[in-house]
């Protein structure tokens, strides 16, 4: 995720096999444009010197003068026509040559296959939907039946390329991530994972997998004639899961949310068995998963929050972690009292697709529309024959049992260290800061920067996605929100003495500098992916890895303490995840009109760091800039 990619400027990189060909996978992508008489410009390698003076400006505030002094030497002597920078440079121009897009396949991998924590927590988002009240298990399996008929008609807009196509201002986005939410599976492997589309294949999958009490069973979701079944019949086949998967079992599912080495050697051991390699196959290629949960556990007393935590790791192995299969791209989850939402893998997808579906979803739920003319709410055997749910039998060996006992005891202690605050800020929404002429984005970015500020009494290391889907198969680009001038706004804010016509100079010039970055950042030329494909040509070349990737200028800008996202919804949705570093925030809002949904999170093993504290800094953050905002105005008026 753009989550990780913090994790990957800081660690050193691996390189595998296959980095510098055109790839197979590369080729087939290439089919899935959304319109095939749109061509998108290849992303652009930018030039050496824009990239080094930009990520001096973003170090600047973030070390002392002596440190910055040793980095800008160390950057002049990288980027000297004879130095090592420009060598590098040459090398990433060859590469934008021949391939369809330079980092796109180093990305996958640096970023996600490589990556050998677990997808729990340190990659797989949550996306909490509008919170649903559910009083029977008829109300849950309707919501559920709902979700999945919802989601079979999405696909048929994917499939039939009838879905608007995403556009930035004029320009139009690169769809190809929509094609690979549905039907795909991250597969383990002891030192690196791959993933799999099998919607790409001629066969495509026909089936979901539903999990209940940590079974899984395969169901049809297409009947005769390759109709899709209705709500109604969904929820006969549900009700048919349920009664017959009483009793929770052993939970096999909890293998996934391993660290990724030692899920793939389990995985080889769990296959052994033919049995157990037939249901692994029905889960990975089924279209996607979905798990009924029970009643909540360990209750936080904000149901935002256990929503977001359910969705983020099932609350662990007394929750509902091995009611998971967490390699699956999506995995929709439906609580007993009306928890709904998803966790999705990351790997062949940013926020935006998954939710435009969310989104389709509560489209489907809210009009009552199931695409067939039957009464939704009976729930009458249906006329039609259906198969029964196919249940997905494992046989456990003494290996296998011991793995899922590590698995628990492995993912009990990330549980016990992630802590989440998630609210809605109703103090105002977009319409304020636009009717301010500012853009929400930066703004929100800025009243993040001054809550961290106000914690912490110094500026932190700070990344927002920003979309290079401008650009033919373009994922994210990092925007470093950290910058002099949101230093000087910080400061400005916090110092009572300080005239509001300098608190609102400031603000605004903070903002600005923002935004500045941002449309740099969309347009492919930010500091991070250039870096970082410098540092790989480097190791692909068998290089040293230049000293520039050892300086304390490098380290802490790319040590970013706060993680965030925008991920906006048509709806009351959130979207969340931990933070990438263990003295971080992680920070995922939805900028609605009047209000603000922020999913928040911090590590309880870090003494600095605090989600309810992080929220509080936030609101109150928020509210002072609209407060100075309106004293200008009036002040302006007299
Ligand atoms: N005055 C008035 N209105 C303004 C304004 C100003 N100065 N600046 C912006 N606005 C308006 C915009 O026109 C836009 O209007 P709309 O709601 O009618 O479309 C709205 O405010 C939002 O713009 P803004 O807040 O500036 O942000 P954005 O929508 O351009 O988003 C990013 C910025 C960086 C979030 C976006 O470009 C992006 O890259 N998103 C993808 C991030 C991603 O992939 N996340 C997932 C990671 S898993």
């Amino acid at each position: 995720m753009a989550l990780l990619a913090s994790i990957i400027l800081r660690q050193g990189l691996r390189l595998g096999r296959g980095v510098q060909a055109r790839s197979a996978m590369m080729v087939a992508q290439s089919r899935y444009l959304h319109d095939d008489k749109v061509t998108l410009p290849p992303l652009p390698v930018p030039p050496l010197e824009d990239t080094l003076n930009r990520y001096l400006k973003t170090v600047k505030p973030l070390v002392t003068d002596e440190e910055f002094q040793l980095t800008e030497q160390i950057v002049k002597k990288f980027v000297a026509p004879e130095g090592i920078g420009s060598k590098l440079q040459k090398k990433l121009l060859e590469r934008a040559k021949s391939t369809d897009n330079w980092l796109s396949e180093w990305w996958l991998n640096a970023a996600y296959l490589d990556y050998r924590g677990p997808v729990v927590v340190w990659s797989s988002p949550g996306l909490v939907f509008p919170l649903q009240e559910f009083k029977s298990l008829d109300d849950q399996l309707n919501f559920a039946a709902k979700v999945i008929a919802a989601t079979i008609d999405y696909k048929a807009m994917v499939d039939e390329k009838t879905l608007p196509l995403d556009r930035m201002g004029k320009d139009i986005l690169d769809m190809s991530q929509y094609f690979k939410i549905l039907g795909a599976c991250r597969i383990p492997g002891v030192t690196r994972d791959r993933i799999h589309f099998y919607g790409h294949e001629p066969n495509t999958p026909k089936h979901i997998v539903v999990a209940h009490n940590n079974h899984f069973f395969k169901i049809d979701v297409y009947g005769k004639e390759g109709k899709p079944l209705n709500v109604k019949q969904l929820v006969y086949q549900l009700r048919n899961v349920v009664e017959r998967s009483t009793h929770p079992t052993v939970p096999i599912g909890i293998l996934t949310s391993q660290n990724r080495n030692v899920w793939g050697k389990a995985y080889k051991q769990l296959r052994k068995d033919k049995t157990n390699r037939a249901s692994i196959e029905e889960i990975q290629r089924c279209i996607f998963l979905i798990a009924i949960d029970g009643p909540d556990v360990n209750p936080t007393g904000n149901i935002m929050t256990d929503a977001a935590l359910n969705c983020v790791h099932g609350k662990g192995p007394h929750g509902y972690a091995g009611n998971r299969w967490y390699d699956k791209t999506i995995q929709f989850i439906v609580g007993k009292k009306g928890a709904v939402g998803l966790t999705y893998e990351h790997t062949p997808a940013e926020g935006p697709p998954v939710a435009n579906l969310m989104d389709h979803i509560m489209d489907v739920v809210t009009s009552g529309r199931d695409g067939s003319e039957n009464d939704m709410n009976d729930t009458k055997p249906p006329a039609v024959e259906l198969s029964r749910p196919q249940r997905l039998m494992f046989n456990i060996c003494a290996e296998v049992k011991q793995d899922t006992e590590d698995a628990k005891v492995a993912l009990e202690s990330l549980v016990g260290d992630l802590e989440m605050t998630c609210f809605k800020f109703s103090g105002f929404g977009k319409n304020f800061i636009k009717s301010q002429k500012l853009s929400p984005d930066s703004f929100i970015q800025m009243a993040i920067q001054l809550a961290f500020y106000r914690i912490h009494g110094e500026p932190g290391a700070h990344y927002e996605s920003a979309s290079t889907r401008k650009f033919f198969l373009g994922r994210t680009e990092t925007i470093r929100s950290c910058s002099i001038e949101s230093v000087a706004f910080a400061k400005a804010m916090l110092d009572e003495d300080c005239p509001i016509t300098e608190k609102t100079r400031t603000l605004r010039a903070a903002i600005e500098a923002h935004k500045q970055y941002v449309k740099v950042a969309v347009n492919a030329h930010g500091v991070d992916r250039h870096l970082l494909g410098l540092k790989l040509a480097a190791i692909e070349a068998g290089m040293d890895v230049p000293t520039l990737f050892m300086d304390v200028g490098y380290l802490r800008s790319s040590h970013m303490r706060i993680s965030t996202s925008q991920v906006p919804a048509r709806c009351d949705a959130f979207m969340c995840f931990g933070p990438v570093v263990p003295d971080g925030y992680g920070c995922c809002y939805n900028p609605r009109g009047d209000s603000i949904f922020f999913g928040t999170s911090a590590f309880n093993s870090s003494p600095e760091t605090d989600s309810a504290t992080f929220r509080e800094a936030l609101e109150q953050s928020l509210l002072d800039m609209q407060d100075v905002l309106l004293k200008e105005g009036v002040k302006a008026k007299l």
